[in-house]
């Protein structure tokens, strides 16, 4: 954050503390998991038991899952568990567990986005999983087209751009209207029998817009293309099957809604692909027998290890492990329940306060974020985050709000109100030259 320093949140008194802490509250005192609606009714929402678990919820109104997920408290022993393997075992870790660990940990990962056990494998981000995918390929002058949305992550677009560089590729760039949408109809039009490759979003990361995955993934194998699904906004808070959805490829990240932080990013391979495809980007981990040493060209491995490289990231992978397990005892489903009721909400009570909401408004094209677009969006945030209300902004889409399975329904009416009371008194006004700080 910051250029390397950690924010110090400013503690004077202006910040009402105690409003703070009356929503924070840890959920060991009961009761914890009533709340009451906007209509006064008493609702039930048995996700909030889960709120303990997550030491930074007693501190701030935490509304940013769609960047970096609240870290679960068992995150401290999963490192130091790592650290412990590392001091006792030494070099025998290895072969005790931790070579295997982009596989079994890839299993975890592979319940949540709906993949068999043995087709995910864990690298450190998802720019490294579509260079590596796109190093399977070799464009010929028939069928060398990638095809996106202007909208997709910029770090992936970079990844496509420079390996266009000598023309091998083409690249069309699929437009948007409003800066937050792509028309479906112009994605599916833009994919012909020249194309070769179509990078996807789930859900867009400015906006939350949940892409028609399915029928863009028909109409690329109707003309022989290949989809990779990038589900790092989707995975966690929207429930799928990249089996169902019959993704070629399907890649993501740990950081957000699946609370695994950072260094552990996912790629699914379509089990018929794995024994087809041949990446280039590549190591010992993706030979059949990375220990007889051999030298020369790799023999690849015949199953999803074919798509590893060099030595894992074991750290990452020990802290990610405790963010997997709560969202698949929890389950996708119920995630997703929660989070259209209230995102819904969130959209009620701030266009009541006067806001544009800009992220859809149906439900079934939205994610799990809303975007608000206000004047001084950029400092505005500034300010909500020093009063503890953990959001943040994206040029051209506004505020990013959002709430996840631990959000209890009173952290929406507050984030609103302080939003109200930051415009109507311009207490933003001290930041009015910031921009996106993370
Ligand atoms: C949709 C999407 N893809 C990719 C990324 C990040 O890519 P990487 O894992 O390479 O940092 C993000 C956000 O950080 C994202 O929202």
């Amino acid at each position: 954050m910051f250029g390397g320093q950690p924010q110090q949140y400013n503690t004077s008194d202006d910040v009402d503390k105690d409003r703070i802490r009356f929503i924070a509250k840890p959920t060991r005192e009961p009761p914890a998991h009533a709340q009451h609606t906007r209509g006064g009714k008493l609702l039930t929402d048995t996700l909030l038991k889960w709120r303990s678990e997550f030491p930074i919820l007693d501190k701030t109104v935490y509304l940013i899952s769609h960047s970096l997920g609240a870290m679960p408290r068992a995150v401290f022993e999963s490192v130091q568990e790592y650290a412990e393997t590392w001091a006792t075992r030494g070099v025998r870790a290895w072969a005790e567990g931790w070579w295997e660990m982009p596989v079994t940990v890839g299993n975890d990962v592979a319940q949540i986005i709906g993949a068999d056990p043995q087709t995910v494998v864990m690298h450190q981000n998802v720019s490294v999983c579509q260079a590596l995918i796109l190093s399977c390929f070799d464009p010929t002058p028939k069928r060398n087209k990638i095809v996106y949305a202007e909208l997709e992550f910029p770090s992936v677009q970079y990844v496509y751009e420079a390996h266009a560089r000598d023309k091998k590729f083409r690249i069309e760039t699929v437009k948007s209207d409003d800066g937050m949408t792509i028309p479906t109809e112009r994605l599916l039009a833009a994919i012909d029998e020249e194309t070769l490759l179509v990078p996807l979003s789930h859900v867009l990361f400015k906006s939350a817009f949940l892409q028609d995955a399915r029928r863009i993934t028909e109409r690329a194998h109707e003309v022989g293309a290949m989809v990779i699904l990038d589900t790092y906004q989707s995975a966690g808070t929207v429930p799928f099957s990249v089996k169902e959805l019959n993704v070629d490829f399907a890649t993501g990240g740990s950081v957000k809604w699946l609370c695994g932080g950072p260094g552990a990013g996912y790629l699914y391979v379509r089990p018929d692909l794995q024994t087809r495809l041949e990446p280039r980007t590549t190591g010992w981990m993706a030979h059949e027998a990375p220990f007889a040493f051999e030298s020369g060209a790799i023999r690849y491995a015949p199953d999803i290890t074919r798509f590893l490289h060099g030595s894992p990231s074991i750290p990452a992978l020990y802290a990610a492990r405790s963010g997997y397990r709560i969202i698949n005892e929890i389950g996708v489903a119920a995630i997703r329940e929660k989070s259209v009721r209230q995102t819904t909400n969130l959209i009620e009570l701030a266009e009541e306060a006067g806001f544009n909401v800009t992220s859809p408004h149906d439900s079934s094209e939205r994610g799990g974020t809303i975007t608000i677009d206000s004047e001084h969006a950029a400092a505005v945030t500034r300010e909500l985050i020093r009063r503890e209300f953990i959001v943040d902004y994206r040029p051209g889409a506004g505020i990013r709000i959002s709430p996840h399975f631990y959000t209890k329904d009173e952290e929406l009416e507050l984030v609103i109100r302080e939003l109200k009371t930051i415009r109507d008194t311009r207490a933003y006004a001290s930041h009015d030259t910031a921009r996106a700080a993370f």
